[in-house]
């Protein structure tokens, strides 16, 4: 009785999920390796890997053997990445962030020498791993300053242009800091040097992963007073025509899986490419959970990537990058 019933239905949605090959005819976005950015950590020194105990898979690197890696990761189709320090020297005034012979300066001159046009270098700007608080920027009286930070950043930029960087990424959450790094860097000729700018950075607890990482954990206080309040939207917008108007090349939203209502807003408004990042609290509850055998790590790691990508954004920042490139999820 019931096999012999038949609805009479006009629409259908089911014909269009048949078969792969009509699924992957009608697919409304992609996923490709293109829109992969590999995050790296950089050690000082020479020859060491360091486990990273709250980021599985991921390892702090020194610059000799980052450039193998990159190497590695770039033969297989990822061909950009994103440089976060991790020095061992710290300072009130965040020394090490100017210093043309760190470990991140370093990092890029020898990935340039290495690989040149082949691949895109963007590197992270702010000061929290370089200052002795961790904090963002400089520290007067107990309040993150805005405007000495500012010009603090912009000596950064300037240190990691002059390394040859294609993209400085501001991350502090300063007002005004792009285009104080704009002018910084044009009046030093580095007309070609993009500026991707963390245009609405919010204060989330997904950081803590990196935090660990980058040892980089704000000594008192939390960040609130510069990064986004999570139960803003429309303040989103806001940013977003400030970073526009200073002369942001690339804007992002991060943390991304939180914040796909955010990515959708500004990929709405944007003229410029709209970069999200896929955060380390993000990328180790997925690793956690695939290692508890709660769920298939490429299944869901496809899924979330995805799922950024149809928000809106154009590029994604993840540690996921190589190991689906190592692995064969993705083409390129
Ligand atoms: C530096 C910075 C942070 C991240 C990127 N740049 C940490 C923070 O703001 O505390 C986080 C990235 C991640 O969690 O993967 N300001």
């Amino acid at each position: 009785m019931t096999r012999d019933s038949r609805l009479d239905l006009p629409q259908r949605p089911r014909r269009l999920r048949r078969t792969p090959l009509v699924r992957d005819l009608v697919a409304e976005t992609d996923l490709r390796l293109r829109h992969l950015v590999q995050g790296h950590f950089v050690l000082p020194g020479a020859d060491r890997a360091e486990d990273i105990a709250t980021m599985p898979g991921i390892q702090r690197l020194t610059v000799d053997r980052l450039v193998r890696r990159a190497g590695e990761d770039l033969a297989r189709g990822v061909r950009s990445l994103m440089l976060f320090g991790v020095p061992e020297d710290k300072d009130g005034e965040a020394s090490g962030a100017v210093d043309p012979d760190g470990e991140v300066p370093r990092a890029v001159r020898a990935l340039k020498a290495e690989f040149g046009d082949e691949l895109v270098v963007m590197v992270d700007v702010c000061l929290c791993p370089y200052t002795d608080h961790g904090h963002c920027g400089f520290v007067e009286d107990g309040e993150v300053v805005n405007d000495p930070s500012v010009a603090r950043l912009a000596e950064m930029a300037e240190v990691l242009a002059a390394a040859g960087a294609d993209f400085v990424c501001p991350s502090d959450m300063m007002d005004g800091r792009v285009g104080a790094i704009r002018a910084a860097l044009d009046r030093r000729g580095f007309t070609s040097t993009g500026i991707l700018a963390y245009t609405a950075k919010y204060a989330s607890a997904f950081y803590g992963p990196f935090r660990d990482a980058a040892g980089s954990a704000p000594g008192f206080g939390d960040r609130k007073s510069y990064q986004m309040d999570p139960r803003n939207r429309r303040e989103a917008l806001r940013e977003l025509r400030l970073d526009l108007d200073e002369g942001a090349d690339l804007v992002m939203v991060k943390p991304a899986l939180a914040y796909l209502d955010v990515i959708a807003d500004v990929a709405a408004e944007s003229d410029v490419p709209v970069v999200a990042y896929n955060v380390s609290g993000e990328y180790s509850m997925v690793k956690t959970a695939a290692r508890e055998g709660l769920a298939d790590e490429r299944a869901m790691t496809l899924e979330v990537l995805g799922a950024i990508r149809r928000a809106g954004a154009d590029l994604i920042i993840t540690y996921h990058a190589a190991q689906a490139a190592a692995e064969g999820w993705l083409d390129r």
